[in-house]
C-alpha cells in the first residue's frame, strides 16, 4: 500500500509542470463559453475552473486542475484540447457562442443530447468563418438539440471530417450541396430535421461514405443516380420524405448495401431487377410507396434478407416461389397490395420467419 502511494507521488512529481500557454488560452475560451450558458447548473462542469486551491485532488489528478486537459470530458494531445465530449450534459446555450476558433487541435466534438439553440451560422459579423478554422475536426455530433436554420456553409470546408451527425434538430433549408467538400466523410446523419428540396447529386462525390441517413425530412424529387457511385455504402435511409421518382436502376451497383430504407415516400414505377444484385442486403423497406408491377423473383436470390417489407403499394401478380430461398428471413410484409394467387406452400420452408403479413 505504502509502495503504491510513493509510486503515485513519484509520478505526480515527474509530471507536474506549468500550464502550457496553449492550454491556458483554451482554458479561458472554455470558461468564457461556460459563462455564456443559459443555465448555470450543469453539474458535470464543476471541474472546469482555474481555482487550484480547492479543486486539486492529488489522488486522481497528477497535474494542476487549472489545466483544461484535466477537466471533466476533455482530453488533450500535446497539451492542446483534442476531444470535447459533453453529450447529455444538461447544457442550455446558443450554439454560436461556442468558441470554435480557439481550438486548433480539436478533432472530436460531441455536444449531442443537450439544449443548444439557434442557427448554426452566426449572424453576419459575429464570428466570421469560425468553424472553418477547425481543419483537424474528424467528428462533429450535434444531434438531438434545438438547432434551427440552414446548415452552415463553413461546414463544407472541414475536409478532415469523417463523422457528421446533425440529426434530430430543426434544421431547414435546401439540402446541403455545400457539404460536397467533405471528401473524408464516412457517416452523414441529417435525419429528423426539416430539410427540403432534392437530394443533391454532389453527395455522389463523397465516395468514402458508409452510412447516410436523410430520412424524416421534406426531400422531394428524384433519388439521385449519382448515389450509385458510393461503392462502400452500407446503409441508405431516405424514408419518410416526399421523394417521387422511380427507384433508380443504378442503386443495384451499391453492392456493399446492407440496409436500404426508401419507405413512406411517393416512389413510383416497378421494383428494379437490378436490386437482385445487392447480395448482402439484410433489410429492404419499400412499404408505403406507389410502386406497381410484380414482386421480382430475383429478390429470392438475396439470401441475406432478414426483413423484407413491401406492404401498401400497388404490387400485382403472384408471390414468387423463389422467396422460399430466403432462409434468414424473419419478417415478410406484403399486405395492402393487389397481389393474386395463393401463398406458395414453399414459404413453409422459411423456418426463421416470425412475422408474415
Ligand atoms: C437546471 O435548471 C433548470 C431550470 O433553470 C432545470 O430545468 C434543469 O432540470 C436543471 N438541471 C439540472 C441538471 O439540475
Ligand atoms: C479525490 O478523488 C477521489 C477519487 O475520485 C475521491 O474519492 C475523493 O473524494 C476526492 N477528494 C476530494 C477532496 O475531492
Ligand atoms: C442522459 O442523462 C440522464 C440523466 O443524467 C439519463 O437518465 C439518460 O439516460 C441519459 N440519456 C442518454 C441517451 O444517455
Ligand atoms: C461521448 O461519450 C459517450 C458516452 O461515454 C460515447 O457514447 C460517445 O461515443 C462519445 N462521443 C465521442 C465523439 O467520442
Ligand atoms: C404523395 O403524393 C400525393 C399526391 O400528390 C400527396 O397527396 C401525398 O401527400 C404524397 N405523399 C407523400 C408521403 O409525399
Amino acid at each position: 500500500m505504502l509502495k503504491y502511494y510513493s509510486f503515485t507521488l513519484f509520478f505526480f512529481l515527474i509530471f507536474i509542470e506549468p500550464v502550457a500557454s496553449t492550454s491556458f488560452a483554451e482554458a479561458n475560451a472554455l470558461l468564457k463559453w461556460k459563462a455564456s450558458f443559459i443555465n448555470h447548473n450543469s453539474s458535470i462542469l464543476k471541474s472546469w475552473n482555474l481555482d487550484t486551491k480547492n479543486s486539486a485532488n492529488l489522488s486522481n489528478r497528477p497535474k494542476s486542475s487549472s489545466n483544461p486537459c484535466n477537466w471533466f470530458r476533455i482530453s488533450c494531445i500535446d497539451e492542446s484540447v483534442n476531444r470535447l465530449n459533453l453529450t447529455n450534459a444538461s447544457i442550455q446555450a446558443f450554439f454560436y457562442e461556442f468558441p470554435f476558433s480557439s481550438f486548433p487541435n480539436l478533432a472530436y466534438i460531441d455536444l449531442s443530447l443537450n439544449r443548444l439553440f439557434g442557427i448554426i451560422r452566426p449572424q453576419i459579423g459575429q464570428i466570421p468563418d469560425s468553424l472553418s478554422g477547425l481543419t483537424s475536426l474528424r467528428t462533429l455530433y450535434l444531434y438531438n438539440n434545438q438547432l434551427s436554420g440552414p446548415i452552415l456553409h463553413e461546414l463544407g470546408k472541414l475536409t478532415s471530417l469523417q463523422d457528421l451527425e446533425l440529426d434530430m434538430n430543426h434544421l431547414t433549408g435546401q439540402n446541403p450541396v455545400l457539404l460536397s467538400g467533405l471528401t473524408s466523410l464516412r457517416t452523414l446523419y441529417l435525419h429528423t430535421n426539416q430539410l427540403f428540396g432534392p437530394i443533391p447529386p454532389e453527395l455522389g462525390k463523397l465516395t468514402l461514405l458508409l452510412d447516410i441517413a436523410l430520412s424524416t425530412n421534406h426531400l422531394m424529387g428524384q433519388i439521385s443516380t449519382s448515389l450509385s457511385r458510393l461503392a462502400s455504402l452500407r446503409t441508405l435511409f431516405l424514408y419518410t420524405n416526399q421523394l417521387s421518382s422511380p427507384i433508380p436502376l443504378e442503386l443495384g451497383k451499391l453492392t456493399s448495401l446492407q440496409d436500404l430504407e426508401l419507405d413512406t415516400n411517393n416512389l413510383t414505377g416497378q421494383i428494379p431487377v437490378s436490386l437482385g444484385g445487392l447480395t448482402i442486403l439484410r433489410t429492404l423497406y419499400l412499404y408505403n410507396d406507389q410502386l406497381f408491377g410484380p414482386i421480382l423473383h430475383e429478390l429470392g436470390k438475396l439470401t441475406s434478407f432478414q426483413d423484407l417489407e413491401l406492404s401498401t403499394n400497388h404490387l400485382t401478380g403472384q408471390i414468387p416461389i423463389s422467396l422460399s430461398g430466403l432462409t434468414s428471413l424473419r419478417t415478410l410484409y406484403l399486405y395492402t397490395n393487389q397481389l393474386s394467387g395463393p401463398i406458395p406452400p414453399e414459404l413453409g420452408k422459411l423456418t426463421s420467419l416470425q412475422d408474415l403479413e
